[in-house]
C-alpha cells in the first residue's frame, strides 16, 4: 500500500481553509472539503467526519463523508467521547471489541479519533472508520494530527462552528 503524504494534505487541508472568511457557512465548506481530503486519499475509508461538542457534553454530528451516521453522540458512551474525556487520540483496531462502541456503519471494523481543541479545551473531534481491522497505524495517528492542528490553528475561524 502507497504510504501517505500527510504533509502533502495537511498544506492542502490548511489551503482548503484560506482566505473564505470567518462565517459559519465557509466554517461548514471547510469542514466539508477536509473530510472530502481525507476521504479521497486514505485507502480503506468508509467514513471521514466531524463531530462538534454541546454544552451538554454531547457529540452533534458535522460535516462528513460515506454512509449517513448518528446525528448524536452522548457522553459517556463510544469511541469519540473517549477521546473527549481523554483528551488523547483513540485507536481502536476492532470496534467489536471496545466496549460501548457505538455502530453508525456495520463495515467499520477498526477507527480513530483524534480532538480538536480551541483555548487548550476540546470543542469537537475528528473521526474517522475503516472496514479493516486495525487499518491505522502510528504513522497515521501522526499524520492525521498534523491535519487536525490546521483545523485548530484556523482558531477565529473555528469559533463559529465549534462554539459551544
Ligand atoms: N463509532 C463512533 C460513532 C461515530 S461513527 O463511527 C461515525 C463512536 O463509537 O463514538
Amino acid at each position: 500500500m502507497n504510504e501517505i503524504d500527510y504533509d502533502l494534505l495537511s498544506k492542502q487541508a490548511l489551503s482548503l481553509c484560506e482566505g473564505g472568511g470567518d462565517s459559519p457557512a465557509f466554517e461548514t465548506a471547510c469542514l466539508a472539503n477536509v473530510s472530502a481530503l481525507i476521504f479521497d486519499a486514505l485507502h480503506d475509508v468508509n467514513w471521514a467526519g466531524f463531530y462538534r461538542l454541546m454544552p451538554d457534553g454531547s457529540l452533534l454530528l458535522g460535516p462528513f463523508q460515506g454512509k449517513p451516521a448518528c446525528m448524536v453522540l452522548y457522553a459517556g458512551k463510544g469511541v469519540c467521547q473517549a477521546a473527549v474525556s481523554s483528551g488523547e487520540s483513540v485507536v481502536v483496531n476492532d470496534v467489536h471489541a471496545f466496549p460501548g462502541h457505538i455502530a453508525c456503519d456495520s463495515a467499520s471494523a477498526s477507527e480513530i479519533v483524534l480532538p480538536l481543541r480551541k483555548d487548550g479545551r476540546v470543542v469537537g473531534v475528528l473521526d474517522i472508520d475503516s472496514p479493516v481491522l486495525a487499518r491505522f497505524s502510528e504513522e497515521d495517528e501522526i499524520g492525521l494530527a498534523k491535519i487536525a492542528a490546521v483545523i485548530e490553528k484556523k482558531g477565529d475561524f473555528y469559533e463559529g462552528f465549534f462554539k459551544t
